[in-house]
């Protein structure tokens, strides 16, 4: 037992631990990378020492660290804690901008297509044209769908949700793979290619079979946003439309360690497979906080459309009972989320080029209400929803191209995972009861 005095002492303490290193050493180098807590330099008899001070637990429950397996950091929802060094996105929350390998997310909209961005999300760097016609050819040749997975996406439930269906059939495209299970550098380069060119296949088979139509065929004369459009519709997309959704495609290709890039992760660190990683990424991306949240946005718009409220007033009755809008704020932007800018700006072009404005007007009303309102801003989904909506596609299917566009990023970054693996295992802080002992059945509450 501890006595009062020295309680109150240790329950202040416990709330900070002080670490003492050598402000030299490469060990603090390595801390520095990974935290961003408070530090001081202290001159001690041994040289400038480095004291950092790290959270452990809050003053109120001052138990033992290594009894109740608290870690040395809590942050709900692991909210800015830097779980890994990565090379492929940095995602800068506060001057809003989106780096992918080094180039601003607006430079690759605008000048680069959605495979020399797959490259550059896999090679490390934007390819030649030698290298951009190897990876188009190698995604051409990997189009075609394995005979026994169309067994799997006949039987499936007309009911049942794309996003859960795409979910199923990435995880049996593995089955139909004879490298499923090879986990080589080279095997995992030939599967990330097999699974980004065959989803597309997939969703537009999906979306057909569900509606009683025959699927569609891959062109082989191409690219890949046009091939998807014409799969889902048979019919050959315009350029308006083509470049259009390219444009998206770049712009979901790849976000930093979000929560279904942080799930594939966590897979692919066991040293799973790559086809069970990237089922996982599409399970996590399916949530209306995460990806989900696009096709929930059209559905407020035509809720607000078919309501006859003003979207202010909608906003606004929504924000008084505590509910959330969907394709409104961000874990990592504090500010506009770069590609919701990039798509306000297409959104109106298409609503122009349409000549109707009526989803853009109302969106910039609910942008204005959040703004006051909230201090959030519209992320990615807010306008990506629009826009697909006038490009004639399926509500229920713009989470299954999200996870289209995303399979490049996850891919990237499973390579990442396992070119220099750790196994990817934080800790709980255990909250619960201790010491108790099993009574008899009879004797139980
Ligand atoms: N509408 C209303 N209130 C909101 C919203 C919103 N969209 N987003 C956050 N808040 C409020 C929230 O209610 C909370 O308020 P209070 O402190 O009064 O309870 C406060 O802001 C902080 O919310 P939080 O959930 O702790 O913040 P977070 O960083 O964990 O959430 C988020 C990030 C994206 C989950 C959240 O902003 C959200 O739920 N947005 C709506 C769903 C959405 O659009 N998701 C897509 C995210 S971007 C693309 C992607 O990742 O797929």
């Amino acid at each position: 037992m501890i006595p009062p005095t020295r309680r109150h002492f240790v329950s202040v303490c416990a709330y900070f631990i002080i670490l003492l290193i050598p402000s030299n050493a490469d060990f603090w180098r390595q801390t520095q990378k990974i935290t961003e807590f408070n530090s001081h330099v202290v001159p001690t008899r041994d040289g400038p020492v480095k004291t950092v001070i790290v959270p452990i637990m809050s003053p109120s429950t001052s138990k033992d660290p290594e009894k109740s397996g608290y870690a040395t950091t809590k942050a709900r929802g692991l909210a800015d804690v830097v779980a890994l060094e990565s090379r492929i996105a940095l995602v800068n929350g506060k001057a809003g901008r989106l780096l992918y390998r080094g180039y601003d997310i607006r430079d690759l909209a605008r000048n680069a297509s959605y495979e020399e961005v797959l490259c550059l999300l896999l090679d490390g760097d934007l390819p030649n044209q030698a290298r951009l016609d190897e990876v188009k050819e190698q995604l051409r040749a990997a189009l075609a769908l394995p005979e026994g997975l169309w067994g799997v996406l006949k039987r499936m439930p007309e009911s049942g949700s794309p996003m859960a269906m795409l979910r199923t059939a990435v995880s049996a495209l593995g089955l139909f793979d004879e490298e499923a299970e090879d986990n080589s550098a080279e095997a995992n380069y030939r599967k990330a290619i097999r699974i980004v060119a065959r989803v597309p296949g997939i969703i537009a088979a999906i979306d057909r079979l569900r509606n009683g139509k025959e699927p569609v065929p891959p062109r082989m004369d191409c690219s890949h946003a046009h091939n998807f459009l014409y799969m889902l519709t048979g019919e050959r997309p315009g350029d308006m439309a083509e470049r259009a959704f390219d444009a998206c495609l770049v712009l979901h290709a790849e976000h930093g360690l979000n929560a279904s890039t942080f799930a594939s992760r966590v897979i692919g660190a066991t040293l799973s497979d790559i086809y069970s990683a990237v089922t996982g990424g599409i399970a996590a991306l399916k949530g209306p906080l995460h990806g989900g949240a696009n096709q929930e946005v059209m559905r407020m718009l035509l809720e607000i459309d078919r309501s006859g409220q003003r979207p202010a007033d909608y906003v606004r009755a929504k924000l008084a009972r505590r509910e959330r809008i969907m394709g409104f704020g961000h874990r990592v932007y504090k500010t506009m989320d770069p590609r919701a800018s990039i798509l306000k700006d297409m959104a109106k072009g298409f609503g122009e080029e349409a000549g109707d404005l009526k989803w853009y007007a109302m969106s910039l009303e609910m942008m204005d209400v959040m703004e006051a309102e909230k201090g959030l801003y519209p992320n990615v989904d807010f306008f990506s929803a629009s826009i697909y909506y006038t490009l004639g596609i399926a509500i229920d299917l713009y989470t299954p191209i999200f996870a289209l566009s995303r399979t490049a990023g996850w891919s990237a970054h499973l390579l990442e995972q396992w070119s220099d693996n750790r196994l990817i295992r934080p800790k709980a802080a255990y909250a619960g009861p201790q010491e108790k002992h099993v009574l008899p059945v009879e004797e139980r509450a």
